[in-house]
């Protein structure tokens, strides 16, 4: 290997780190800013507005059962009381909070 090729890969390797820590941060970021105050902090749902619209405990079965597509759907066209955020997030933004989400249910 070249000096230069490995320079090369410590550079690829560093932006792919740099831009999963922002992916990750938008996440809890956006979480926080828009879905905090039905779901809370914590994924259970428990603030005044949540237990006002029965939202429901990230970490139930069922919830924990259902799959990313399933999550990412009911995030984008709404479910219940739960508004649709398809135009004001973009899909990867979704995305990014329901991986977010999933650490709430651990
Ligand atoms: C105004 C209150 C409110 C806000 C803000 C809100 N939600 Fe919800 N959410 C709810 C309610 C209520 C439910 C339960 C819906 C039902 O099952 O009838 C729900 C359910 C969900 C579910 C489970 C859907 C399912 O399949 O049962 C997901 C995932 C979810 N919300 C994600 C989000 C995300 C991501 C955000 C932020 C972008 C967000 N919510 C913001 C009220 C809210």
């Amino acid at each position: 290997m070249t000096n230069q090729f490995k320079l090369a890969l410590i550079g690829i390797v560093v932006a792919l780190t740099a831009s999963t820590a922002l992916a990750q941060s938008s996440g809890a970021d956006n979480y926080k800013s828009k879905c905090a105050m039905c779901h809370a902090a914590d994924g259970s749902g428990n603030t005044p507005a949540g237990k006002a619209m029965k939202a429901v405990p990230f970490s139930s079965p069922d919830l924990v059962k259902a799959s990313d597509a399933d999550l990412i759907a009911a995030t984008k066209n709404g479910k219940g009381k739960m508004p649709a955020y398809s135009g004001k997030l973009t899909d990867p933004q979704i995305k990014d909070l329901i991986a977010y989400i999933r650490t709430l249910q651990k």
